[in-house]
This record gives C-alpha cells, structure tokens and sequence, in this order.
C-alpha cells in the first residue's frame, strides 16, 4: 500500500471512530489535507521528474560537452603526439649533427695538439739544442780568448828573445833599388808584426818591432838566412828566369784567399812540376778560402799536368783538436767559407770542391793512385787520418807536402807526420825552413 491510501484508510477509520459531523468535518478537512499532500507530492514529482530530466539533458549536454571535449584533447593529443614527434626527429638529427659536428672538432683539435705538442717538442729541442750550442760557443769561445790572451802574453813576452825560423815568418819589403827596407814577422795566426832594422850587434840585426804603430820592444833579432828571405835571393827567386811562378804567385796573394806565402808556393810550384808527367789526381786537404787550390790549379795549367784536383775542408775550421797534443789551439768554428771557394774555383774545370769532415768525405775522392797530396789542417788527428788515407794511394815519383810541420804553434801536425813516417819507413822526411815537410816515397823500403 502507498502511503497516501495508508492515509485514507487511517482518515476513514478516524471518522469513523470520532463518528458525527464533526468527525465528517473533520473527515473532509483530512481528505482536503490527503489531497493537499497528494498534490503537493504530485507537484514535487513533477518538479522532480522536470528536474531529472532537466539534470539528465544537462547531463547529457555535459556529456556531448565532454565528449567533444575529449576528442578535441585526443585530437590535440594527436597533434602534440605528431609535433613530439617531429620536433624529437628535429631534434635528434640536430643532436646528430652537433655530435657529429663534435666529433669532427674533436679529431681536429686532437690533430691540433698532436701538431702542437710536436711542434712544441721540435721548438724545445731546437731551442735547447741551440742554447746548448751557444753555451757551448761561449764556452769554446771564451777558451779560445784566454788561449789568445795567453798567446799574445808568450808572445810579447817573446819578443826580447831570439826568434828561430821557424817560430816566425819574416817577410822582406824591398826599396827601389832592391835592398831591404823593413821585415814582416808574421807570427802564428793573425799577429803580424813589423820589424825595422835599426843597427847591428856582433852576429845579430837590431830590429824595432812595431804592432799597429806601437813600439813594443827592442829586439835582437836573428834573421833566419836561407836564401829566399835575403833581400838578393829573393828577387833572384822572383826574377824573370823565374817566371811565370812570381806573377802567379803574386795574383793569387793579391786575392787574399791563402796563408801560404812565396816560399812555401814555392814548394808547391817545384811539386806539381816534378808530377806535371801523370795524369792522376791531386789531393789538397785544408784549403781554407781556396787560395793553395787556386795556386795548384794555376801551377797544372803551367806545367799542363792533367787530372783532377780535389779541395778539401770543412770549410769552418778545424773539427777535431787533441788536447795536451795540438798546444792551445782551439776547435773554434769560422764563417763557412764553402761558396767563397767555390767562386774563387770556379773557373777551373778540373778542381772539386769537397765540403766535410775529411774523415766523412775521403770516400767520394776516387780510389785512384794520386800524384801529390797537399795536407794543410794544423791539428793532429785530420793530418794523421789525411796521411793514412792518402799517403799509401801516392804513386811512385808523387809528392806529399805538409805544411806547418815546423811551426811551433801547430805541434800536432809535427807529432802525426812525424808517427807517419815512423810506422811507414818507404817515405822519407825532409824538413824544409819554411816549416812544409816533403815526404819522398822510397819503394825499396816498403814493408810487405
Ligand atoms: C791553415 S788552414 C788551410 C790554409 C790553406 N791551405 C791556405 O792556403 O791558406 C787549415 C784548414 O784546415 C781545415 N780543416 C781542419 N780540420 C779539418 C778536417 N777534419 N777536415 C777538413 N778540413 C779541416 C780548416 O777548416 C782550415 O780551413
């Protein structure tokens, strides 16, 4: 049973109970009242229902409202999906890129300091192996200065004595009428002195000598008298029998391309004249500016000797020194003088000019038989190695001259040629005044 028919029957069964009008009066007032409930929960039904269905097409509205919402946000998700997406691909080939691009970089800076670094290395060592080489400049130079500084001190210290021939040069300048007028002493390397005579005492000329205008001291002085420093025998030397060798002899002097003076040309000028015959070699080892190899060359045109003439040096001065053997020389290097040599030569087709270490570079001469070897190097070891070398390849009647052997400043060369000729008894000694040894070869003698 609904409750309003619960209700009815309750009214009922109260009017009913009550029983009379005013239990109808009361009856109707009820049943008025039933229907005033009736219709007011008939009304709020209504408003119910109206509002369910009002609820429901809202519902509904938000439904659809939802609903396009969400394909809207599927639609939009789709998008942001596709945008992800392409902008991921975007990304990553510019990730790409830029990794790419990196590593690219990355070899190039690895290239950068792999050149870097070596350059570095290369500049260290050359920088270090160039302090080390001034260091070692200084070093030699500074001993080379207090060797000089020490020379000169013997040397003027020497002045008061007696000079022998060979520890002086003496140059003779001549007057007009062909007798001496001053004497040049020409000590060791690069000390000229001049010397005036100024009397005589018993065997003895008094000479002042003289350095760059300054009196150092008054000497006795013995003149060495061999021929060629006797003012007679000097143009005797130089005179027209003897020509052409003063005249070649002087064009190669003006050149100032050689220490070597007329006596000592001299000795080279009789040399190639007893060879002129063979056609081998000439070996000239210590040519310095090319001046001796000039004159050599000038000697074979004279005497129309064919053949090779090989000029040897180093070109910067002496490589090797043996202390405690070659006195106080030094192994002072000097501006290369190579292309000077070559310019002074160059118009002598049969000379070579060979650069080196004579140890490196006796290989490159031919291993021929040679007519005469001239060893110019003032120090022990390149005239021992020049000597072992070249000497044993001299062909019967050749000639080998070493200069210096006399000279006190180049003890060495002395003490090698003299070790030579020693272990090698076929060659003879002959020592000359202007301090050149000739060593004649003497086959009988030859050991087996
Ligand atoms: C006194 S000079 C030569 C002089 C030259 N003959 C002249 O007419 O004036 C000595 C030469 O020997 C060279 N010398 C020293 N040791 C040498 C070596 N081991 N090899 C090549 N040449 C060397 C020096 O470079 C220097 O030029």
């Amino acid at each position: 049973m609904s409750p309003t028919t619960a209700l009815v029957v309750a009214a009922v069964v109260a009017v009913l109970a009550a029983g009379g009008l005013a239990s109808y009066v009361a009856a109707r007032k009820l049943v008025a009242l039933v229907n005033g409930t009736r219709k007011a929960v008939a009304d709020a039904r209504a408003v119910l229902e109206r509002r369910s269905k009002e609820q429901e097409a809202a519902l509904k509205a938000i439904a659809g409202a939802l609903q396009g919402q969400s394909t809207h946000i599927a639609v939009l998700a789709n998008t942001l999906d596709t945008e992800l997406e392409r902008r991921g691909q975007e990304q990553h080939a510019e990730l790409k890129a830029i990794g790419s691009a990196v590593q690219e970089q990355s070899g190039t800076v690895a290239a950068l300091a792999g050149t870097l670094e070596s350059a570095l290395e290369r500049r260290t060592t050359t920088l270090g192996t160039q302090v080390a080489n001034v260091v070692e400049g200084v070093r030699k130079q500074s001993k080379h200065i207090a060797a000089l500084a020490g020379r000169l001190d013997t040397r003027i210290e020497g002045l008061g004595q007696t000079f022998e021939s060979q520890q002086a040069r003496v140059v003779p300048s001549l007057d007009e009428a062909g007798s001496l007028r001053r004497l040049k002493v020409v000590m060791g390397v690069g000390m000229d002195l001049q010397v005036n005579r100024s009397g005589t005492d018993d065997a003895f000329d008094v000479y002042r000598i003289r350095k760059k205008g300054t009196t150092l001291s008054f000497a006795r002085v013995e003149v060495p008298y061999y021929h060629y420093y006797t003012a007679d025998r000097q143009l005797h030397l130089l005179g027209d029998w003897n020509q052409p060798f003063g005249d070649i002899a002087n064009a190669v002097l003006k050149t100032g391309t050689t220490h070597l003076l007329h006596d000592r040309l001299f000795t080279l000028w009789q040399g190639v004249k007893g060879v002129a015959a063979s056609s081998a070699p000439i070996v000239e080892v210590g040519a310095w500016k090319g001046g001796s190899s000039r004159f050599l060359a000038e000697a074979c045109r004279h005497f129309s000797k064919q053949g090779r003439i090989y000029s040897c040096d180093t070109f910067t001065g002496p490589v090797q020194v043996t202390p405690g053997v070659d006195g106080d020389r030094t192994a002072a290097q000097f501006e290369d003088l190579y292309d000077d040599a070559r310019a002074l030569l160059a118009s002598y087709p049969d000379v070579e000019v060979v650069k080196g270490d004579i140890e490196d570079t006796a290989s490159l001469i031919p291993d021929t038989p040679l007519a005469m070897l001239h060893v110019d190097v003032n120090v022990y070891r390149a005239t021992a190695f020049t000597l072992e070398t070249f000497a044993p390849r001299i062909e019967p009647g050749g000639v080998i001259v070493a200069d210096d052997y006399g000279s006190i400043t180049c003890p060495g060369v002395k003490q090698s040629v003299d070790e030579f000729v020693a272990a090698n008894p076929h060659f003879r000694l002959i020592h000359l005044l202007t301090g050149q040894a000739v060593l004649v070869r003497i086959d009988a003698a030859r050991p087996n």
